[in-house]
C-alpha cells in the first residue's frame, strides 16, 4: 500500500509516518528528511536547498522528484509492503511526475491522507518540536515530552536538536508557500477520487487511529 500523507507544515506527517512505519512496516520517504541529509552531507543538491530551505520556500522540482526517483529504486524500498510519501509531491508539477515515476515502476498510489489542521496551532506545534540527535524520534515541549525529561524514550539518547527552520518567520514562509503550491493538490487528488480527510487538530494518538481507520478501508 503506498500513501501520501499531506497537510501544512507542522500538521503531523512526520509523527504518523514513523508510527506507520512501526504498525504496517511501511517505508516513510521524507523529502525534508532527505534535504536536510544532502545539506548536512554537503552534495551538490544539498548546497542548492540549503538557503531556500532556510527562507522556508520550496526547493525545485527537479531536484526533489530526482531524489524520490532514486529512493524507489532502492532494495529496501522495493522489498518493502509499500511507502509512505511525507512532504512530497508539493507542486503540481511534483504530482504529475509523481504518477508518471510510479507507472513506469509498477506501483500504484491507494490513497491520500490529508492532515487538516488550523494554522493558529501550526507555529506553536513547529516552534516546540525537538529531536533525539542520536535515534531521530520527535517530541514536543507541550504536546510529546519524553517519559524522563532529558532523556530519549526509543534509545536512552540525552542529547537533542532543533531543526534551523522552525522559527516563527520561516514556519509563516512555509505555510504561505503551502497555501499557494501545495494546497491545490487536495483538488488534483480529489479529482482521482483517493482522498481521505482526517481531524488533525485531534490529540496525536487519535490522529493515529483515524489513519490506521482509512488504511484499512483501503486494505
Ligand atoms: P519538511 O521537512 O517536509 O517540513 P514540513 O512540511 O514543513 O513539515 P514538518 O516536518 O515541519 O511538519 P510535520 O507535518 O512532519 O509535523 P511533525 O509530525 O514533525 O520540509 C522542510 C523544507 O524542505 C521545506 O520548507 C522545503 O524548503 C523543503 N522541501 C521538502 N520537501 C519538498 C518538496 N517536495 N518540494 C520542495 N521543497 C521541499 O509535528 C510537528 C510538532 O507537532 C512535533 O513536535 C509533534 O510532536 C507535534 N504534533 C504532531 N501531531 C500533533 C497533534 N496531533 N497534536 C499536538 N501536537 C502534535
Amino acid at each position: 500500500m503506498n500513501i501520501i500523507l499531506f497537510g501544512p507544515p507542522g500538521a503531523g506527517k512526520g509523527t504518523q509516518a514513523k508510527r506507520l512505519e512501526k504498525s504496517r512496516n511501511l517505508i516513510q520517504l521524507s523529502t525534508g528528511d532527505m534535504l536536510r541529509a544532502a545539506v548536512k552531507a554537503g552534495t551538490e543538491y544539498g548546497k542548492k536547498a540549503k538557503d531556500v530551505m532556510e527562507k522556508g520556500e520550496l526547493v525545485t522540482d527537479e531536484i526533489v522528484i530526482n531524489i524520490i526517483s532514486d529512493r524507489l529504486d532502492e532494495a529496501d524500498v522495493k522489498a518493502a509492503p509499500g511507502v509512505i510519501f511525507d512532504g512530497f509531491p508539493r507542486t503540481v508539477a511534483q504530482a504529475e511526475e509523481l504518477d508518471k515515476m510510479l507507472d513506469s515502476k509498477g506501483m500504484k498510489l491507494d490513497g491520500v491522507v490529508v492532515l487538516d489542521v488550523d494554522d493558529e496551532a501550526l507555529v506553536e506545534r513547529i516552534t516546540g518540536r525537538y529531536t533525539c540527535a542520536k535515534c531521530g524520534k520527535g517530541y514536543h515541549d507541550t504536546f510529546e515530552k519524553p517519559a524522563r525529561e532529558g532523556v530519549c524514550d526509543e534509545c536512552g539518547g540525552t542529547e537533542f536538536t532543533r531543526r534551523a527552520d522552525d522559527n516563527e518567520e520561516t514556519v509563516r514562509s512555509r505555510l504561505s508557500a503551502y497555501h499557494a503550491q501545495t494546497s491545490p493538490l487536495i483538488d488534483y487528488y480529489e479529482s482521482k477520487g483517493i482522498v481521505k480527510k482526517v481531524d488533525g487538530m485531534a490529540a496525536i494518538d487519535d490522529v493515529t487511529r483515524q489513519i490506521e481507520e482509512v488504511l484499512d478501508s483501503l486494505a
